[in-house]
């Protein structure tokens, strides 16, 4: 994908808050720490427009972008984060359950896993709201620059079989290599219809 603008648009919890829902949008979403803010940023080559941390648990809030005046990205709080106060774990479900079920220009939540870990109850729980509210998604492994490719292939069959999907539909992708990045791109214009001509 030609990337030709990406900017930060606004900082929202609640519906009223969102921008408006004139343009296709992508959620992205994970356990704390997962990448999902570097993955944003490998996706629209950027370095900086996401902030990214080695401190787990830092985004609170849904970040939407707008890429190529065409699609907005949102970056959703990082979840599981262990630290974090049962009343905050909690709002995080809500936040994310009420955005899922109410932004009518959803076209699709880009899952976010780390290629070394099983999937848990949250991403378990995550794939059953998508699925409540048929929302369509797109499973993607980060980190995958920590393996080698032999793990790597053993690592796709054991999520991918955990998450009942086949294994081919799995991205692998490293927000530090970009492998997967055309990948991604091709799932998200597809689900989006952006930048089709692109
Ligand atoms: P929260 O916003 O806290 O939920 O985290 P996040 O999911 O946005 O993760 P973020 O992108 O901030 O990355 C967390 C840490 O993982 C940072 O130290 C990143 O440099 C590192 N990281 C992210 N993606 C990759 C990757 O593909 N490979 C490697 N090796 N490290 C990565
Ligand atoms: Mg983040």
């Amino acid at each position: 994908m030609h990337i030709t603008s990406a900017e930060f648009i606004t900082s929202a919890v609640k519906p009223d808050q969102y921008p408006p829902a004139d343009l296709p949008e992508m959620a992205f979403a994970g356990r704390s720490n997962v990448g999902k803010s570097s993955l944003i940023n490998a996706l629209v080559n950027r370095k900086k427009l996401v902030k990214t941390s080695s401190t787990p648990g830092r985004t609170q809030l849904i970040n939407f972008f707008l890429v190529n005046q065409a699609l907005y990205f949102t970056d959703l709080p990082g979840f599981g984060y262990a630290k974090a106060p049962v009343a905050e774990r909690r709002k995080w479900g809500q936040m994310a359950e009420l955005y899922i079920a109410a932004r009518s220009n959803l076209s699709g939540v880009v899952v976010l896993m780390d290629i070394r870990r099983d999937p848990g109850i949250k991403e378990n729980e995550l794939l059953d709201w998508l699925d409540h509210y048929r929302t369509a998604y797109i499973p993607v492994v980060t980190k995958c620059d920590k393996l080698s490719k032999n793990q790597q292939n053993n690592r796709r069959t054991a999520i991918a079989r955990e998450l009942k999907i086949g294994a081919e539909s799995l991205i692998l992708f490293s927000a530090k290599t970009r492998q997967g990045v055309p990948a991604l791109w091709k799932s998200i214009s597809m689900l989006t219809g952006a930048g089709s001509n692109a």
